[in-house]
Parts: structure tokens; C-alpha cells; sequence
């Protein structure tokens, strides 16, 4: 037997003579909250097979509890170019760090979540699911990468899991049904059975002139039985620019008005239908690509898949759409269906909520940048964001789910202070934290630093904020007005101004949240935060690295970027 825990229950193998036990310990690392939900949806499955199930956070993870497990189950995202979640830095470092132990006789199997639009597809999963044969470990079922739509790779991944763990075959590749597969009756709304929201109200928050435009929009929530929690997410399922679509079916031969399936259960659409709601037109991947030219047999894109032509197809596919494709490269398939078989479902597109429940209940509040840019001659707009700018009134639908984020909490105690950093769109949830604490009557202090292009256009909820102020809701707020000056003025900037004051809270143990641009600004943020340490705490650089490490260990350090 390969048992080590003589309390753990085991079932006895079928025939094959190993034994497996039916403790499952599930760890997840998730940005946005999708791989969490898979783990949780797994522990419940498991459980309801009648394993022993322990789920945790990568973050809230022991390590030293590593050792003493037999079975276990890795469901994680990909966030960026190839970065680990936030909530997986700590664990990630240790079971890549010398420190990691041995794992002969683990089971384990990973579920990797990604974007194939993006380069590292699902490279963290992909770096567990390594790292942890290489420690000694049996995969019990193969690693799942999954795409965007990750519904069902991700339950045939569950249902391979639950058989192996069931019958003892550890390292079996074969897919075998579960015994518990089936599909629980849809009772409430989810991101795959959306709600139809009713559009309230669409404002441009910003005045004429200016470079931006920035939605905020107002759906109704009535009626749907959701709810959500300041820091929460809102999915949409946008729809394509018809205006795109007619471009593209004009490059195409086929009929605009013949019926497509459009999914696995065989929904039947018509084809300039299905282009507007049904799949992704706007980006190209590697695999479509490939997938297109086996079926057109193009010379010149079988040339550009060639191995030594990577770099090639990597700028080839940057800022093009499919329209670009097909006038470049012709159509695919014999049908339209053919066609339409190998483009990405659409996906949903995931905003910070920018209300809280108990100010506006039954209602949901966004705060949505309009994304314009020209790229290789044309114009290009953001499928969601220029729905929202141009086309979305008082009165419509949008199909959309609430998806929670226990990644960006507001402190459990009300009398923590708060330190909220949330340049443009960043603003979003803290208006909803700011509307909750106004609510609840919370006491803990509260630092807002704002920043875009121009005080007098771009100062987004700038009455709601200066009545916060007024209140005392909101304790202390610095803005950064970028191009009112000849020198530019970030958010950071601010901060560093205030470093003393700003340590003093950190000392009396404010949180931090920071939301908004991940490349660029939260970088720079985070690299502040970690200078005003170092000198305000007279510590050296790698001192205040682990005081900020130690603040996103115990969640007062969060972030939400994009
Ligand atoms: P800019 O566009 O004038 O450079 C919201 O978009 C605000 O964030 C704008 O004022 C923008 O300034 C600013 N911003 C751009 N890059 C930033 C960075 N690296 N750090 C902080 N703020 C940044």
C-alpha cells in the first residue's frame, strides 16, 4: 500500500492493487475568481462521491502541511503575460525554491486556466504540473488547459479526476465517466446562464474635449436574486460591431442568412447572427490560425506556421482581427459551419462594480473606458466598451453574471483604515467600498488617490467624492492630474509626497488596494509603496519587499488590475 496516514480511509483498488485515499486536498490560484469556482464546484462533486475534501487558497496554504498530503488537485489561472495570480506568489516561490520537499507518493493533477490569445497559454498550470513530477509526484490525471471557455474541457478534466481517484488507476490518461456526471438543474443565474439586465442609465462621466470617454452605466439587477459584495466583478457577453460582421460576410461566400449551430447542444443561428453574438471576430489566435489553414490548405499560412516563423506570427496576429485574416489569407471551409467551427465562443468581459448593494440595491453600477485605437490602417474598438460608448441605451439588455473576487475584500474589521489607489476605470470599486462604508456606518479611516489626464474633464464621480470628504466617509483623497502641467503627476507621485504620513498608516495597519492598469501604473505603484518603506521604516530594499510581502499574505495588500 501506498498509504502513509493509518487514520486516512482508503478505498481498495479494483483489481489493480494500489489504494488510493479519499482525502482530496484542493488548492487554487485564481485572478478573477474563475479558477476558485472550479474548485469549488470540484469539492462539492468530490464530496458528493464521498471524498474528504480540503479546499484552500494557495495563499492561505500551510506549506508545511505539503508533505502529509496523498491526493492532490491544482486548479490555476494565468494572469498577464505568463504571471502567476497574486494569490499564488507565496507558493508558487516555495515549490520552486530550494526549500520544497520531496513528493513521492503524491497524487496530483492540474487544471490550468488561460487565454490562447496570449502567448504563455496556461504557463503557470503548466509550470505545476512540471514542478511537481518533478518533486516525485504521479499525476493522477493528465493536465487540462483550458481556453476562455472553459466549461466543458474543465468538467471532462473533473470527471477523469473523480473516476482515477475512484478506481485507484493513478496515472491513467483514459477519460472515464464519472460516477456522479450529472448536471445539476440550473436554478439560478451564473456566467453560464446569464441574466438579462435592463439598461438604466449610460453616462459619458467625461466633459467635451476631453481625450476620454468613460461609461457609467447603471443595470437593473431586479428580479435575478443576485447580489454581490463591494470588490466583486460583473461579466457581459457583449455583441460584435454589425457594422464588422457585414465587412467580413462581404469577404465570405457564404449566405448571411443560412442557419449555423452556434454550440454543443446544437442552438441553431443565422450566420450574420451567430458573427454578432456568438463568436470572437476581433482577435486571432495561434490555434485558429492553424486550424484554418489545415482546412483551406493555404500555402502562404502553412509557410507562416513553419517552424523559425514564430516571431513572424506573433506580429503578424498583433492588432489584426479576422477580418484581416480572411482578406489576407482567403476563407476557410467547405460550409459556413465548417467556417464558424473553429472561432472562439464569445467571451464575457469581466468590470470592477462600482456600487455597493446596500446604497443602490438591485442595481449595478460600472465605470467603462472606451477603447478606440488604429492599428494596421483601420479603426479598432473594444467589442464591450464601444457597445457601451456608442450603441447601448436606457431600455436594452445585456446578458451578464456577478462574478466574486475574494481577492479584493474590503477588512473584516470596519475600523481598519484603508489606502485605495485607483487611477481612471481604477476608480471603480471604490466608489462601491465608499458607498458601503457610508451605509454601514464604518469608522476605520480612508485615503482615496485619484489620477487621470485633466482636472476639468477627467475627474470621474468628482461631486460624489467632494460630499464624501465633506461626510467624513472618506478621510483624506490626493489627486494627480496628469496633463495640467508641463510635468507629469501620477498617482504615485502623490504618494510620495505624503510618505511620511502614508508609513504612519501602514504602521497602524492600514490595508492597501490599488485597481486599475496593471502594466504600467500598478507596476510603478507597487514599486512606490516599497521605496516609501524602505526609507520612511529605514529598512533596506529587501526589508520593505518582505513588509509588502508580508502585507499581501495577510490580504492587506490587494490588487486588481488589468
Ligand atoms: P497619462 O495618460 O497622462 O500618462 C489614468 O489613465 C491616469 O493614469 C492618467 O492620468 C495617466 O497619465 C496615468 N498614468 C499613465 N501611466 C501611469 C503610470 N505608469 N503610473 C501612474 N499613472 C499613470
Amino acid at each position: 500500500s501506498n498509504s502513509s496516514s493509518a487514520e486516512a480511509p482508503v478505498l481498495e483498488a479494483q483489481g489493480g492493487g494500489k489504494t488510493i485515499s479519499k482525502e482530496v486536498t484542493i488548492l487554487y490560484g485564481s485572478q478573477t475568481g474563475n479558477a476558485q469556482g472550479l474548485a469549488e464546484n470540484a469539492a462539492s462533486k468530490l464530496e458528493g462521491n464521498g471524498f474528504q475534501v480540503t479546499i484552500s487558497s494557495m495563499s492561505d496554504f500551510k506549506v508545511n502541511n505539503l508533505k502529509k498530503i496523498e491526493n492532490l488537485l491544482i486548479a490555476v489561472s494565468t494572469h498577464g503575460e505568463g504571471d502567476p495570480p497574486d494569490n499564488t506568489l507565496s507558493f508558487h516561490e516555495y515549490l520552486h525554491g530550494r526549500r520544497a520537499p520531496s513528493l513521492e507518493g503524491l497524487h496530483y493533477s492540474v487544471l490550468a486556466l488561460g487565454d490562447s490569445s496570449y502567448e504563455f497559454f496556461c504557463e503557470t498550470g503548466k509550470q505545476f504540473d512540471k514542478r511537481l513530477e518533478e518533486l516525485g509526484g504521479t499525476r493522477l490525471f493528465p493536465r487540462m488547459d483550458c481556453d476562455l471557455d472553459y466549461d466543458e474541457p474543465a468538467s471532462e478534466w473533473l470527471e477523469g479526476v473523480i473516476s482515477s481517484l475512484s478506481e485507484g488507476q493513478v496515472g491513467s490518461a483514459a477519460a472515464v465517466p464519472a460516477a456522479n456526471a450529472s448536471v445539476g438543474e440550473q436554478t439560478s443565474y451564473s456566467r453560464t446562464n446569464p441574466f438579462k439586465a435592463e439598461v438604466l442609465e449610460n453616462i459619458n462621466l467625461n466633459g467635451r474635449g476631453s481625450n476620454k470617454e468613460t461609461h457609467h452605466l447603471e443595470l437593473s439587477l431586479e428580479g435575478s436574486g443576485l447580489t454581490f459584495e463591494p470588490g466583486d466583478s460583473l461579466g457581459i457577453y457583449p455583441k460584435n460591431d454589425s457594422d464588422l460582421v457585414d465587412m467580413l460576410l462581404m469577404e465570405l461566400d457564404w449566405d448571411p442568412e443560412e442557419t449555423v449551430k452556434v454550440n454543443k447542444q446544437g442552438e441553431l443561428r443565422q450566420l450574420r447572427e451567430s458573427l454578432i453574438s456568438d463568436f470572437e471576430i476581433t482577435v486571432l489566435t495561434k490555434s485558429l490560425i492553424e486550424q484554418a489553414a489545415q482546412l483551406s490548405g493555404n500555402e502562404d499560412l502553412k509557410e507562416l506556421l513553419k517552424p523559425g516563423n514564430e516571431e513572424r506570427l506573433k506580429e503578424y496576429r498583433e492588432g489584426r482581427d479576422l477580418l484581416d485574416f480572411v482578406r489576407d489569407f482567403g476563407s476557410w471551409g467547405e460550409s459556413a459551419q465548417e467556417f464558424v467551427s473553429i472561432l472562439r465562443k464569445m467571451p464575457a468581459r469581466l468590470y470592477s462594480i462600482a456600487s455597493s448593494l446596500s446604497a443602490y440595491p438591485d442595481e449595478v453600477h460600472l465605470t467603462i473606458g472606451a477603447v478606440r485605437y488604429e492599428s494596421h490602417g483601420r479603426e479598432r474598438k473594444g467589442v464591450c466598451s464601444i457597445l457601451c460608448a456608442d450603441r447601448l441605451q436606457p431600455g436594452d439588455v445585456l446578458p451578464i453574471y456577478i462574478q466574486h473576487n475574494q481577492n479584493f475584500k474590503q477588512p473584516k474589521n470596519p475600523d481598519t483604515p484603508i489606502i485605495m489607489v485607483g487611477p481612471g476605470t481604477g476608480i471603480a470599486p471604490f466608489r462601491s467600498f465608499i458607498q458601503d462604508r457610508e451605509e454601514s456606518e464604518a469608522k476605520g479611516k480612508t485615503w482615496l488617490f485619484f489620477g487621470d489626464q485633466h482636472f476639468v474633464t477627467d475627474f470621474l464621480y468628482q461631486t460624489e467624492w467632494q460630499k464624501w470628504l465633506k461626510t467624513g466617509v472618506l478621510t483624506k483623497m490626493d489627486v494627480a492630474f496628469s496633463r495640467d502641467t508641463d510635468e507629469k503627476v501620477y498617482v504615485q507621485d502623490r504618494m510620495r509626497e505624503q510618505s511620511e504620513e502614508l508609513y504612519e498608516w501602514l504602521q497602524k495597519g492600514a490595508a492597501v488596494y490599488i485597481c486599475g492598469d496593471e502594466k504600467n501604473m500598478a507596476h510603478d505603484v507597487h514599486n512606490t509603496l516599497i521605496e516609501i518603506i524602505e526609507k520612511e521604516g529605514n529598512m533596506s530594499h529587501a526589508d520593505a519587499q518582505a513588509y509588502l510581502e508580508d502585507m499581501q499574505q495577510n490580504k492587506r495588500y490587494q490588487r486588481d488590475v488589468y
